[in-house]
């Protein structure tokens, strides 16, 4: 695959290095000595091809990460930390002077996510957006939260206030996709709800991260959130292993998660949030509208270069039209454009796994073996750091391809007969995250809709799947996921409900009366929050 190097725009270009040498600790910003890990783009910015360094991280050990650890539990301090009782208006202040630094940060860290991770210009600006919106989304749902909670109950002559409480220290531990989005998507509702955090940006996309350490430095009391460096290896086992981390919340595989879940002495103790891996299909009926249908699913397998746990990774098509279907799916595929991510108008850029190109010929190779054919002129086509998306087909159950999650370009189609069979598929699956339906008759559409939704949690009629509007649950079934998020879930997600009772005594009611006069706890309080 020939590839001719863009113009990198001027603001874009990579000058100097970010040699990325402290790390947040207990409110310090650490000097780092030891070893240091060097952070290149599968970008060139040469004519001949070579990856382009960006920079370095430091390689942190056991050592740090229980340092880190230690200032969490500190912050939290059995719950009796400045963090988790402080009233709700001054942790949403905490968290309001954050995002108002965050937003001065918008060029640098949709810069290191173009190189970092090859993310499209547009969809990188979306990607800090999003964030920042979710921020502020947050703060919001949180003071709604507060209003109802406002107030007491009573029932069986017990009186009660009842709020949702900090569960303690959160590990935090985010993917490369969305090196920004996602793992804010976790940590900034665990910090607002009271908790402690340590927090381990992704092996790539990390150097976006270091523009923002200081504003969690200026924002949060010492040890509130805590930043390391270095490879999840060598960082959260041991972490894990102390039994001291209250919530283990990540994006990523199911495997690390077991992995780390399984160090853990204590599992009642641990909660997990967890978005993990999935494998949504497309289900395109016979009478599907096929331009609509086509549309969303070269957008659902491709964006990102398919790098998204919601992207579609298995399409089945109705056996009468699946020859239309893959001709055009096809045809429209090779037409995508590939280049640079600030490169006008590019759908395809290049993977930031080194060993991504790789892995996806070897499914391709195995496919082949096994019968099935690669329907695109450009499929499987190899550059320095791309391999074009092939479109597979007929793929079979025995294939790679239609068993693991690609989790990049390369697109398996089936053929079907009988509805049952996607749905048996579906049932059989580890995953049941999403799925894509296409097709217009009501009544095709009913019972598919109604087995679907116990399959599945999202069933994206006619689009393609996705996570937002973050407003919206995102969770899955099986190995996709545990736990909800949203911006509203996940403040339940990261807290848990906790309440003070009272018998409706002379004595206890004057006691509530001057609680609520005198102001001295945070807890019980009626005040509305504006
Ligand atoms: O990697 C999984 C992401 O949560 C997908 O989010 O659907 O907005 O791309 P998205």
């Amino acid at each position: 695959m020939e590839t001719t190097l863009s113009i990198i725009p001027e603001t874009f270009r990579i000058n100097e290095p970010i040699n990325q040498k402290t790390y947040l600790v207990n409110g310090e910003l650490k000097e780092w000595e030891g070893a240091t890990a060097d952070v290149y783009s599968t970008i060139s910015s040469t004519s001949e091809y070579s990856p382009t360094l960006l920079g370095s991280v430091p390689d942190m050990g056991e050592k740090e990460a229980l340092d880190a650890l230690d200032a969490a539990v500190k912050a939290y301090d059995q719950g009796q930390g400045a963090w988790p009782t402080m009233k709700v208006r001054d942790r949403i202040e905490c968290m309001e002077k954050f995002v108002r630094i965050m937003e001065t940060k918008r060029d640098i860290v949709v810069k290191y996510l173009m190189w970092e991770i090859g993310k499209t210009l547009p969809d990188s600006e979306k990607e800090f957006d999003r964030t920042v919106e979710y921020i502020y989304d947050t703060i919001e749902d949180y003071k709604q939260l507060d209003r109802n909670s406002a107030k007491f109950a009573k029932n069986g002559g017990v009186h009660a206030h009842i709020r949702r409480g900090p569960l303690g220290v959160v590990l935090c531990l985010g993917p490369y996709n969305y090196p920004l989005n996602e793992t804010f998507c976790l940590l900034i509702p665990a910090i607002i709800m009271g908790n402690t955090a340590v927090f381990k940006p992704a092996k790539q996309g990390v150097l976006l991260i270091a523009p923002l350490i200081k504003a969690f430095k200026e924002s949060f009391p010492k040890g509130v959130v805590n930043v390391l460096f270095g490879r999840g290896r060598a960082i959260a086992g041991p972490i894990m292993k102390t039994g001291k981390v209250d919530v283990l919340a990540l994006i990523g595989h199911s495997s690390s998660a077991n992995a780390l879940q399984n160090q853990h002495p204590k599992s009642n103790r641990l909660r997990l949030v967890l978005g993990l891996e999935a494998k949504n299909p497309a289900i395109v009926l016979p009478d599907a509208n096929m331009e609509l249908a086509i549309n969303e699913c070269i957008a659902g397998a491709l964006s990102f270069n398919g790098q998204r746990c919601t992207a579609l990774k298995v399409i089945y098509v109705h056996k009468d039209i699946v020859k239309e279907f893959s001709e055009k799916f096809s045809k429209k595929v090779d037409e995508l454009k590939f280049g640079n991510p600030w490169d006008k108008g590019v759908t395809l850029t290049p993977l930031p796994e080194t060993d991504k190109p790789a892995y996806i010929q070897d499914l391709i190779d195995d496919a082949i073996a096994k019968g099935a054919e690669i329907l695109n002129g450009k499929g499987g086509e190899h550059s320095d750091n791309y391999i074009w998306p092939a479109v597979l087909y007929p793929v079979s159950k025995d294939m790679k391809v239609y068993e693991e999650e690609q989790f990049g370009p390369v697109i398996p189609i089936l053929s079907f007969k009988d509805i049952q069979e996607p749905l048996d598929d579906m049932a059989e699956s580890n995953y049941g995250q999403q799925v894509s339906l296409f097709g217009s008759d009501v009544y095709a559409l009913a019972p598919l809709i109604d087995n679907l939704a116990n399959l599945v949690c999202r069933v994206n009629l006619n689009s393609s799947c996705q996570r937002g509007p973050d407003v919206y649950p995102f969770t899955g079934r099986k190995d996709s996921a545990v736990a909800t998020l949203s911006v509203h879930d996940a403040l339940r997600s990261f807290s848990i409900r906790t309440f003070v009772a009272s018998k409706d005594t002379e004595l206890n009611n004057e006691i509530l009366e001057k609680l609520l006069e005198t102001k001295l706890s945070n807890f019980i309080s009626t005040d509305y929050l504006l």
